[in-house]
């Protein structure tokens, strides 16, 4: 088995967008949006292309990961800034067998490299608390559409970032844009072969 993680390149986009897709696909919500939410982040200022990378294993494509610029209101009326990573996928196959942690962690360590000082999204603590995400709402960091929730997740990758952070964290622009532009979204879903919808437990929308 041979693993090799690097920079997503033009001629990667579609394969990505598809692997997504499969990946995502009824796991949220029936059917799924994150795809056209990458295809279009490529062309937001926000997007980190340093932080746009494809995992492989022996040449095949089994994951990917994104990131871009985010911030955190401080309360004290400076912001902060941080990075949020999503998607992240790992191709249905190969799920739960380590390899979302080996990709995780490899573009956190990009991420250090990179000079960032840390990175918030929501996500599920079973699995970035792997890789050292800790709540944040602990440490005064609330999330602007729920401002209770302790699904907000962060990581210092400066010691001490997060320490005065505390604040008001809100989504990127980039993740709506398929509630701004529907029929965008739907052209674009149009391009794939179909899948079938299906309502199941444990979708959050
Ligand atoms: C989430 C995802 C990237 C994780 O990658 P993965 O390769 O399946 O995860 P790993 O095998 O590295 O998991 C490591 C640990 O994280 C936890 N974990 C991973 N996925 C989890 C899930 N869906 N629910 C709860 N815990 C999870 C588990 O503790 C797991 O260890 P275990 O399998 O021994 O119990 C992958 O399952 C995926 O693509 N899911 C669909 C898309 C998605 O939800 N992306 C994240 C939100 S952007």
């Amino acid at each position: 088995m041979s693993i090799n993680i690097r920079n997503e390149e033009e001629k990667d986009y579609r394969n990505v967008e598809n692997l997504i897709r499969e990946s995502f696909w009824n796991v949220y919500q029936p059917g799924c949006m994150e795809h056209y939410v990458m295809h279009c982040f490529r062309n937001d200022p926000a997007f980190i292309k340093e932080l746009d990378m494809v995992m492989e294993e022996d040449g095949k494509l089994i994951g990917h990961a994104m990131y871009c610029h985010s911030e955190i209101k401080g309360d004290n009326g400076k912001a902060i800034p941080t990075i949020t990573l999503g998607p992240i996928c790992i191709t249905n196959e190969f799920k739960r067998m380590g390899y979302g942690k080996i990709l995780l962690d490899a573009t956190i360590e990009k991420a250090t490299e990179l000079g960032f000082g840390a990175v918030i999204n929501e996500g599920n603590i079973d699995f970035y608390g792997q890789s050292g995400f800790v709540q944040a709402k602990p440490k005064g960091i609330r999330y602007a559409d729920d401002p209770d929730a302790d699904y907000l997740l962060c990581l210092e990758l400066k010691e001490g970032y997060l320490s005065e952070a505390a604040g008001t964290w809100a989504d990127p622009e980039g993740y709506f844009v398929c509630q701004r532009d529907p029929s965008g979204f739907e052209a674009f879903e149009a391009t794939f072969p179909y899948k079938e919808k299906l309502k199941l437990p444990g979708q959050i929308f």
